[in-house]
């Protein structure tokens, strides 16, 4: 089903709008000002919103570009009294789709949203089966957020040249991916990738695995072999987990590169090769140097061209086509035909921080794909931590209770304001005298005791035990999973005396 906002400060023309779309199986929700109207479209998930030209606080066409800065996919209808239609021009201009003129007519109003919404949906479509790199096996490389764009074009000049490049990011975002475009969208293509995962191979076997070895180097060399070095003459030598090698190895690896040459083991001859070299890692290369971990002159020699992945939390705009894409896989994998996310799931999908990035998307699709027996995922076929996740972070809140990206969450506005909107009365803390309770109970606010500091306080104190609970009394993932820096976390346990094995 489709999500619609109505945003007017007319409450007659609202309502009828609203009840003339709900007729027709749109979900509608109202705002009464541009203001609200931006408001509500961050903290929910819209397909289409309908915007009045002339409200206070904030203008349609100054909304229209806020929504349009926050997601350019939602579709923008301008609703304008006659008088104002060069506005309403102006607004097609900055990304609206069309606009519907003053009195607004039902069966014109719901041919243009149905239109609107086809077009966004073929839109859609389009943009998810273009991706910018097709991979092996199939897979698509998706991005479409601004940053994901960078990495591409990024990709792309890197492709066409021969020298090393370091791929850098947090698990599960997507370095092999880039290793593989870097590979078969460049010249190389036609020769061998082959990958060496340096954290899998014990210590005993990584120099033959690399170089080979001869028959009899070592016990068990029954037969000589050639390494990955040779295998991959011609084509990408993919060195992934670079930052897991011995030091023995760094200098035996380094002497390689620099020379282009080796020597397998238990052989006396040299083996020249003409390799691209692609090396991955999630660890800080800069910190594991200062502490003599990891040597400076490879670092070097590897990191002439870096590649930094984004988090996925920093480019949530790719999420939405990820879903899709894992969606079009596992269908095809389990035989299902799941054709649709419901908004509320996309919203939990967005406001999750997926600490492990694409791979826990994926796993999250492959979830849902299991419980699922309909064809829509929905909330209740997404795992429970997710809608803790957002019921935490006040993601049905209409705004946001804390800055992700602040350290702290001390300056933060408390949502006063319930879920519906209703100021709530007196509740549990506040009735037994006291402003604190033992038990979270969830946040209610009593209008008689307004003060600020000590309502900010119950908030937090709540809110982290809801955490605490939420993640089993674990200080790593509450930290991780609530976005609080963990030094943050603990220094509010203490003050509020809140001891997280109550919770375990
Ligand atoms: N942009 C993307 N489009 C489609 N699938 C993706 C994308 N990025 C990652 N994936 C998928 O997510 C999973 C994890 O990606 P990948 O293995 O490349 O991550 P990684 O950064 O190498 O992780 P790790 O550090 O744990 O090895 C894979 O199944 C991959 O196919
Ligand atoms: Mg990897």
């Amino acid at each position: 089903m489709f999500r619609v906002l109505v945003v007017d400060d007319d409450a007659d023309l609202r309502l009828s709008v609203a009840s003339a779309l709900s007729e027709n199986n749109y979900l509608v929700d109202q705002a009464a000002d541009g203001e609200e109207g931006v408001t509500r479209v961050k903290a929910g998930h819209y397909d289409l919103v309908l915007l009045d030209v002339n409200m206070p606080r904030m203008t349609g066409l100054q909304a229209l570009k806020e929504v349009k800065a926050y997601d350019p996919s939602i579709s923008v209808i301008i609703l304008t009294a006659c008088s104002n239609v060069r506005d309403a021009v102006e607004a097609t201009k900055e990304g609206a789709y069309n606009y519907l003129e003053k009195p607004i007519k039902a069966e014109n109003l719901v041919y243009l949203v149905d239109k609107a919404l086809k077009a966004k949906h073929m839109v859609r479509n389009i943009s998810f089966s273009a991706p910018v790199f097709k991979l092996p096996g199939g897979t698509d490389f998706i991005g479409q957020s601004n940053e994901m764009k960078r990495i591409f074009s990024v990709i792309d000049k890197l492709s066409r040249v021969d020298t090393a490049v370091l791929i850098r990011g947090e698990s599960g975002t997507g370095k092999e991916l880039v290793a593989q475009a870097l590979h078969f969208n460049g010249p190389r293509k036609d020769n061998r990738f082959v990958t060496i995962n340096c954290s899998a191979i014990p210590e005993t076997l990584i120099e033959s695995e690399f170089f080979g070895h001869e028959k009899g180097a070592f016990t068990g060399a029954d037969s000589r072999k050639i390494g990955k070095f040779q295998y991959a003459d011609g084509g990408t030598l993919f060195l992934d987990e670079i930052g897991d090698i011995s030091a023995a190895m760094q200098v035996k690896l380094l002497r390689a590169l620099q020379e282009k040459k080796f020597t397998p083991v238990g052989s006396n001859r040299e083996v020249e090769v003409n390799l691209r070299i692609v090396a991955a890692t999630n660890r800080n290369l800069e910190d594991m140097i200062k502490k003599n971990e990891f040597r400076e002159d490879l670092f070097y020699r590897l990191n002439v061209l870096p590649i930094q992945l984004p988090p996925l939390r920093d480019r949530k705009n790719d999420i939405e086509a990820l879903t899709h894409h894992f969606i079009d896989k596992f269908n095809q994998q389990h035989h299902k035909n799941i054709t649709n996310v419901s908004p509320q799931a996309m919203t939990l999908l967005k406001a999750h921080s997926w600490p492990g990035n694409i791979r826990e998307l994926e796993n999250v699709i492959e979830h849902a794909f299991v419980i699922e027996s309909g064809n829509e995922i929905t909330p209740e076929s997404l795992p429970e931590t997710l809608s803790l996740c957002a019921e935490l972070k006040g993601s049905s809140v209409a705004g946001r209770i804390f800055d992700e990206k602040s350290d702290d969450f001390d300056d933060v506005d408390i949502p006063l304001i319930h879920a519906q909107g209703q100021i709530l009365s007196a509740g549990n803390a506040a009735s037994n005298g006291s402003i604190y309770s033992k038990e979270a109970s969830g946040f209610t606010l009593d209008i008689n005791r307004l003060d600020f500091q000590a309502n900010k306080e119950e908030f937090e104190r709540q809110f982290l035990i809801s955490a605490l609970k939420a993640f089993k009394g674990r200080i790593n993932q509450t930290a991780l999973h609530a976005n609080i820096p963990k030094k943050t976390l603990l220094r509010k346990l203490e003050k509020y005396g809140i001891n997280a094995r109550d919770y375990v």
